[in-house]
C-alpha cells in the first residue's frame, strides 16, 4: 500500500507534510506533491498533518480522487525530493477547498 495526495494540495502545496516523513518520499512540482509509492512505508503520519486534507491511503481515496494514484507513482520519477517544508503558495488559502483543480497541475 502508499499514501497518495490528492486533487486539494494542487494550487497549495502547504508543505507540512515533508516535515513527518521518515523516508522522504515527497516529490515537488511547480504547484503540487506527490508521494513516491516505491518509498512511503505507510507510516500514516502525514494524513493528518495536511492543512488541506489532500492526503490518503491508497485503500481509502475519496470517490473520483483514483487517478491520482497513478500521478503520483508517475510523477515521483519526474520531480525532485522535497524534504523541508516552505511556505504555502500565495493564493493557497482561496484555492484550499476548491473542486476541479486538476486543470491547473503544472507538471
Ligand atoms: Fe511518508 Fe509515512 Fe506519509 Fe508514506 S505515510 S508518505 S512514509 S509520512
Ligand atoms: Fe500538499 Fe498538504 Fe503536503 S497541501 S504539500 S499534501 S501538506
Amino acid at each position: 500500500m502508499t499514501f497518495v495526495v490528492t486533487e486539494n494540495c494542487i494550487k497549495c502545496k502547504y508543505t507540512d507534510c515533508v516535515e513527518v516523513c521518515p523516508v522522504d518520499c515527497f516529490h515537488e512540482g511547480p504547484n503540487f506533491l506527490v508521494i513516491d509509492p516505491e518509498e512511503c512505508i505507510d507510516c500514516t503520519l502525514c494524513e493528518p498533518e495536511c492543512p488541506a486534507e489532500a492526503i490518503f491511503a491508497e485503500d481509502d481515496l475519496p470517490a473520483g480522487q483514483e487517478h491520482f494514484i497513478q500521478l503520483n507513482a508517475d510523477l515521483a520519477k519526474d520531480w525532485p525530493v522535497i524534504t523541508e517544508q516552505k511556505d504555502p503558495l500565495p493564493d493557497a488559502q482561496d484555492w484550499d477547498g476548491k473542486p476541479g483543480k486538476l486543470g491547473e497541475l503544472i507538471r
